[in-house]
């Protein structure tokens, strides 16, 4: 397995040499691209003995007209030849770039070509840390699923105490190899994901919707699409981009996502529901705007209940996950869904809570089944996904032992 590390502009930048002998001991080969701030505090020749090759310092080479046509599309071979990116130290300035597709350096520009795992280590003073730029951009990159290895607290190289020195090499190793080991664990399978919100018309400009905006579906779109399965994502409308290269099946009302899913479901070997289906649609459409004139009345129907519908269509060797957004007795109807309607496991979340479920990037959830409940502590959505398909993959393998007759909980974080 190859990886290219990318060195920034900081005192941790010799930790990085550290970094490469570390994962050079895991087998990997491994590239070092620096920026040309990181040449201040490490010399490429360090990285060149180190790895036997070149470092990549800049987007032009001096030289011949071939040589400068060869490093005009160095940043594509290199973005292609990497099975995972990873940038020890990351600095503020480097993250801003990401997250903004600013591409004006190597490594900027390797970012934006590179469709392999992108593994970061922000090293950096802690106010800068956590001043909300920051922040905002790594929300960003993480919900575009660039894995970010914490930094720790301690002494800082200006002197301040706090958040902000780069995770030692041995963490950001591991956190590598289980990118690269998760990379294909999808293969083979194809995922059928439902995300965001149905409309149901009340008359031609007015509908019975919900606060869904599709990030959690999509989430676990693009997370189960970066681990190999062929995607079938069925969508309320939604403002999101859809990952790329997965099917994108548009709907609008619970009926069409039905006749969507169903089409589809021979396909599935994993069905994941996350859209939030409407319960009841108006009986009556009006043809025409309703008018204002005093109060009136709606008569609603419920709507078929897909999920169930999957359970029972589904091949036996079909997994069939689903979603419930609860907002009291958040457990005991958690449960009461997972039965009622058989899915294998249900992801439970509390949307009363403030700052998590609907529209938001963040969520928590309790991934349950009908012997386990594992708490997923508040985290970004496309973290929960990751975790939602692992343990989704799990259930395929036997449960050891369970002794229990209540259901088992655990905390994974
Ligand atoms: O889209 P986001 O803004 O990111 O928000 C994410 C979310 C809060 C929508 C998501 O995390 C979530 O909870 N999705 C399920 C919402 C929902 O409709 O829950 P429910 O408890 O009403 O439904 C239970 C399950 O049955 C769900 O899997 C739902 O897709 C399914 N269902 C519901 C009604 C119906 N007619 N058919 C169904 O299949």
């Amino acid at each position: 397995m190859k990886v290219t590390v990318g060195v920034c502009g900081g005192i941790a930048a010799y930790k990085a040499a550290e970094l490469v002998r570390a994962l050079q001991r895991q087998a990997l080969d491994v590239h070092v691209v620096m920026t040309e701030a990181a040449r201040e505090f490490i010399q490429p020749l360090t990285f060149a003995s180190l790895t036997g090759h070149k470092v990549i310092t800049g987007l032009w080479s001096s030289g011949s007209a071939e040589s400068n046509l060869d490093s005009a599309i160095q940043h594509i071979s290199e973005s292609q030849w990497a099975d995972v990116l990873v940038v020890a130290p990351a600095t503020a300035n480097v993250l801003a770039k990401f997250a903004h597709g600013i591409a004006d350096d190597f490594l900027s520009t390797m970012y934006l070509a590179i469709t392999a795992p992108v593994v970061v280590a922000p090293a950096m003073n802690v106010n800068m840390w956590q001043h909300p730029a920051t922040h905002a951009n790594l929300e960003t990159l993480k919900n575009r699923g660039v894995q970010v290895v914490d930094p720790k607290s301690g002494y800082l190289a200006c002197g301040m105490v706090g958040d902000g020195r780069m995770a030692e090499p041995e963490l950001i190793v591991e956190r590598v190899l289980l990118v690269l080991n998760h990379r294909n664990d999808l293969a083979g399978e194809v995922v059928l994901v439902t995300a965001g919100g149905t409309r149901e018309a009340v008359d031609p400009v007015r509908f019975l919707g919900n606060r869904s905006s599709g990030k959690m579906g999509y989430a676990i779109a693009e997370a189960a699409q970066s681990r190999g399965a062929r995607v079938i994502l069925v969508t309320g409308p939604t403002v999101l981009h859809p990952p790329a290269n997965c099917e994108v099946i548009p709907v609008v009302t619970a009926d069409e996502m039905r006749s969507a899913v169903l089409g589809r479901l021979d396909e599935a070997s994993i069905v994941i529901k996350a859209a939030a289906v409407a319960d009841y649609r108006p009986v009556v459409r009006s043809e025409q705007k309703l008018k204002r004139s005093g109060p009136i009345t709606l008569e609603l129907v419920p709507t078929e209940d897909i999920l169930a519908e999957v359970v029972r269509l589904r091949r036996p060797e079909t997994l069939v996950v689903g979603f419930a957004a609860e907002t009291e007795n958040v457990l005991v109807h958690g449960r009461d869904k997972l039965l009622r309607k058989g899915a294998d496991a249900i992801v439970l979340n509390d949307v009363g809570r403030p700052g998590v479920g609907f529209d938001s990037d963040r969520n928590a959830a309790t991934f349950l089944t009908v012997q386990t409940a594992i708490e997923f502590p508040e985290m970004a959505k496309r973290d929960l996904a990751e975790r939602i398909l692992d343990e989704t993959l799990a259930l395929r393998r036997p449960l050891s032992v369970i002794t229990e007759t209540s259901p088992h909980v655990a905390q994974r974080d």
